[in-house]
Parts: structure tokens; C-alpha cells; sequence
């Protein structure tokens, strides 16, 4: 039958749109106990002129038709996941029962103040638990993302600098930086003057101190990702905000990447004056397929008259919203976030606890150091020194040897039973390959990981067929990927006969 899964053979699951039959439904509701209205009186023009064309599906349908497809969908939860940059460790299941809670899952956001306390309590608490852990003054958890966070951080830039009577407007950013930064400025407003790092991946602080020179006054500040995207620490920090502070600019720091150094090291304390963190990379949350996210921001005092509002305050021994603050950059997000996210991440910072959180950190520099220390012998990395959470390597070797690429090697690991690292990315290295095994996966599975990346090297050479065709145990094989990206079809159009 139609869409019905036949063991050994493949078949393409319908749309949910494609299912089911005229009027078959999954619920049964109680006779209407108020009088039916007629559309067209109520709605006049605006009504519908037939009924939308909605599934019509019995629950068992429903089930097995999400259930299927998410089998076909890869997942933290059934394989290792080494996507660098994005951080898919092993989300604890005790946040998930924390975020469930009814009285926070069913909080609706406009619940009065004084019957939403615990809500607000928790992010009054979670904000200086943060705030701690970044070495900052303040912390706002309204923006739903690490790009929002970005974006928010630099509105309070700009507010500052406005507030000073300067129309500062360049924004410093390295090569090393994650793509969204060059991004949130120009969003902002901002000019970016992208510089180069050295040839160790860190930035030379010669080098700031240059670029600032020819930026001249108009030099707003620098946007620095630590550790970057080579998975360096950026050991010049201190001197970079020096620099920055002495002529004038302010130091945002790009925290997305803190679960290499939570607990050991804060960004605060280095110089920085205005970061985001990713509480769904960092602290928990899985986040794949695009969301939930939340990217608060912290920020030292001198920023803390241009934060986002309402503010969370302790007020008589219960909590308050306050949006009276008259140089706020405003609201950037409706009610006060992703709560969700808040709860699971609140929920990890208690269950680890400090001590928690520094181990958390060590053992995922660890990982990606013993990573590195198992592929270095077959795979060029890009810089040989000791990584922080990440990994990257390159495909030079491999191009010219079986003029396979990057991008093969990463659909024959889905053969394999692994989700690809990130590749192409950083932008500096030829044909990178970035892994962050994250500090929840055991020796043994970053073993097997490695031994299959060496096995694909091995198949390059003697069965390269096998890399171009990849990925071939998977429901869809390789798509035309310019295609899939400049013409996508997202949109279900019933079938014309
Ligand atoms: C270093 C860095 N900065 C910023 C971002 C952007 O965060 P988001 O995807 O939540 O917008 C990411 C995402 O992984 C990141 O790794």
C-alpha cells in the first residue's frame, strides 16, 4: 500500500498532506456548547471561500508518519555528531524534565508578574550565574540566538558610543571569526575592516594596532572570536583590549564558544566588554535543525544603560519587570526569550555545579586533543599545536592524491554511521574539516570516528567510486546541493489530474 513501510523496501515517505482519507480525524470533541457562527456574517470579504486544506489523518497515522520521518533525520541522541563549531554534546535528560515541568511548560507570557515569581526567578538567577561565569557585571537573556546576541551587543555599542557624542562606525574582525560576526555588523550598521591573523591562527596584536592606526577615530571596537574558529585560544586578549580600550573602542567578544573554557577562564576578566554566549551550544539544549536557540548577552557596567528591556529586578523580596531605562537599545525580542532554554540551562549549571563546569571544560579540550592526536598521523591538520574544543584539518593531501575533496569524505562518514564534521569551514583553511567531539563522547566513540575517517582515507585510494557516490545507505542519496539551496521546493501543492 501507499506509503507503507515494507521491510527491504525503500519507499518515499508521503506528505501528511498525502495521507489519509475525507474526513478521518485523530481527536474527538465534545458537541460545540455555543451558538455556530456563519463565516460570512462574521468575517464578511475575509472569509474563507472553502475549508483549508488541512490533513485529514487518524492519530496512528500521525504517529508513524513523524516517527518514521525522524528516524530518517540524524540526531545527537543515536549517533555521535561531530559538527564543529555547533557543539552537539549529550544533552542530560534531567533539563528536558526540568523544561516540562508543567508550571514552567504551561507558563503563558502573559501571565501576570505576581503569578509568573518562579519564572522570574529563575531568570534573575540564571543571569547572575552567567554573568559569573563570564566575569561581566550584567546579563540580558533576550535574544534567541548567538547571531541575535551578536546583533543586541553591538546595538549597545553603537548606543554607547551615540551616548559619547561619536559616530564611531568600524567594526575590527579577524579571519578567524565565525561567519555570523562580519554579518551582525554590517546588520548593525557597522563597517567591518577584516584583518588577517598570523600564521599561528591567533591574532598578532601588532597587527590590531595597525589596523586601529588606519581606522583612526573611527574605530568603534573589535570583534573577537575565542577561542576562534581554528579552536585557538587567543592568548593576546588582554593586550587586544588594551589596545582597543586606550584608543577609544570597546572589546565584543563572540562567546558562542565558551564550553572551552567555562569554569577555567573569563572572557571578562581578559578585556572583553560585551559578549554572547549559546546557552544551546554551551549549556545544553539540543538545537539541531535550526532551533531553540538563546544567545544572551553580557556585559560589563559601562554598557548596562543601553541593555535590552524589561529587566528582571528583586524588588521586596519578589521580582519585578523594569523598562524604565531611557537609553535602552529596546526590546530586541518578544516577552523575555526562549524560555525553555533558560530552565534547561539553569538546570545544568545547578546539577554540575561549578566544579562541574570546569571538568565539563577540560574533558572537552581533552576529547578534541585526543582527536587531534589520532588523525594527525593521517590527515594534515591545519595548526599543530595543542586545540582547544575543536580540531581542523585539511583536505590538501588527500585532493591531490585522488582528487576526491572534502565534501565526499563527509558523505561517506554517513556510510559510516557518523554525522560529518563541518567542512569548508574555517574559511582559511583548504578544504577544512572541523571536529568537535564535544565533552560528553567516550574514548571509544572517538576511536571508532577516527578509524572510520582512516578507513575513507583508505577507500580514496582504492575505491574512490565508492567517496563519489556517498552517501548510499541513506533514504535520499548526495542532492545536487546548488539546486537544493537556489530552488528549494518548500511549498505542498495538491496534485492536478
Ligand atoms: C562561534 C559562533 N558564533 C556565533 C554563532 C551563531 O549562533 P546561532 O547559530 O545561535 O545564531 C555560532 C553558531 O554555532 C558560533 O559557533
Amino acid at each position: 500500500m501507499a506509503g507503507e513501510a515494507s521491510q527491504g523496501l525503500q519507499f518515499v515517505e508521503p506528505l501528511i498532506f498525502e495521507r489519509g482519507a475525507q474526513g478521518r480525524n485523530g481527536v474527538s470533541l465534545d458537541p460545540l456548547e455555543v451558538p455556530e457562527i456563519d463565516p460570512k456574517t462574521s468575517f464578511g470579504a475575509l472569509a474563507r471561500k472553502s475549508p483549508a486544506a488541512l490533513p485529514e489523518v487518524s492519530e496512528p497515522e500521525v504517529v508513524r508518519h513523524f516517527l518514521r520521518l525522524s528516524q530518517q533525520n540524524f540526531s545527537i541522541d543515536s549517533q555521535f555528531y561531530p559538527l564543529g563549531s555547533c557543539t552537539m554534546k549529550h544533552n542530560p535528560k534531567v533539563n528536558e524534565w526540568s523544561a516540562r515541568l508543567p508550571g514552567f511548560a504551561n507558563l503563558h507570557p502573559l501571565t501576570p508578574q505576581e503569578l509568573a515569581q518562579g519564572a522570574l526567578e529563575l531568570i534573575w538567577r540564571l543571569e547572575r550565574a552567567l554573568a559569573e561565569v563570564c566575569g561581566m557585571d550584567e546579563v540580558t537573556l533576550q535574544p534567541s540566538a548567538g547571531a541575535q546576541g551578536e546583533i543586541t551587543g553591538l546595538m549597545m555599542i553603537r548606543a554607547y558610543h551615540k551616548a559619547r557624542g561619536s559616530h564611531r562606525s568600524t567594526v575590527l574582525v579577524p579571519d578567524t571569526a565565525h561567519g555570523t560576526n562580519p554579518a551582525s555588523c554590517s546588520a548593525n550598521g557597522f563597517k567591518v575592516a577584516p584583518f588577517e591573523s598570523s600564521s599561528g591562527g591567533v591574532i598578532d596584536p601588532d597587527k590590531v594596532a595597525q589596523a586601529i592606526d588606519r581606522i583612526g577615530d573611527d574605530f568603534a571596537a573589535i570583534m573577537i572570536t575565542n577561542p576562534n574558529t581554528l579552536g585557538l585560544y587567543e592568548t593576546a586578549l588582554p593586550t587586544i583590549a588594551r589596545l582597543a580600550h586606550d584608543r577609544g573602542g570597546l572589546v565584543y567578544g563572540d562567546g558562542a564558544n565558551l564550553n572551552a573554557v567555562m569554569g577555567r577562564a573569563r572572557p571578562g576578566d581578559a578585556g572583553v566588554d560585551v559578549m554572547q554566549l549559546n546557552l544551546h551550544k554551551t549549556f545544553s539544549t539540543p538545537h539541531g535543525g535550526g532551533g531553540p536557540g538563546s544567545g544572551p548577552v553580557a556585559f560589563k557596567k559601562l554598557l548596562a544603560p543601553f541593555r535590552p528591556v524589561p529587566i528582571v529586578r528583586r524588588s521586596d523580596g519578589g521580582f519585578v519587570l523594569d523598562s524604565d531605562l531611557p537609553q535602552s537599545v529596546g526590546r530586541v525580542r518578544s516577552f523575555l526569550g526562549n524560555f525553555g532554554v533558560m530552565v534547561r540551562a539553569y538546570t545544568y549549571i545547578r546539577e554540575l555545579g561549578p566544579d562541574g563546569l570546569k571538568r565539563a571544560t577540560d574533558l572537552a579540550v581533552l576529547n578534541a586533543n585526543y582527536m587531534a592526536a589520532l588523525l594527525r598521523p593521517t590527515w594534515p591538520i591545519a595548526q599543530d599545536r595543542t586545540c582547544m574544543h575543536e580540531a581542523v584539518f585539511s583536505d590538501k593531501n588527500l585532493e591531490a592524491e585522488t582528487g576526491l575533496k572534502t565534501l565526499d569524505v563527509a558523505k561517506r562518514l554517513i556510510d559510516h554511521g557518523f554525522h560529518p564534521p563541518t567542512v569548508y569551514f574555517p574559511l582559511v583553511v583548504k578544504g577544512a574539516l572541523m571536529i568537535e567531539p564535544t565533552e560528553t563522547e567516550s574514548k571509544q566513540t572517538m576511536e571508532a570516528f577516527a578509524a572510520a575517517l582512516n578507513a575513507i582515507l583508505e577507500e580514496a585510494k582504492t575505491h574512490p567510486d565508492e567517496l563519489r557516490k556517498a552517501p548510499q545507505l541513506t533514504r535520499i542519496g548526495r542532492l545536487d546541493e546548488a539546486r537544493a539551496a537556489r530552488k528549494p521546493v518548500l511549498r505542498w501543492r495538491p496534485a492536478t489530474d
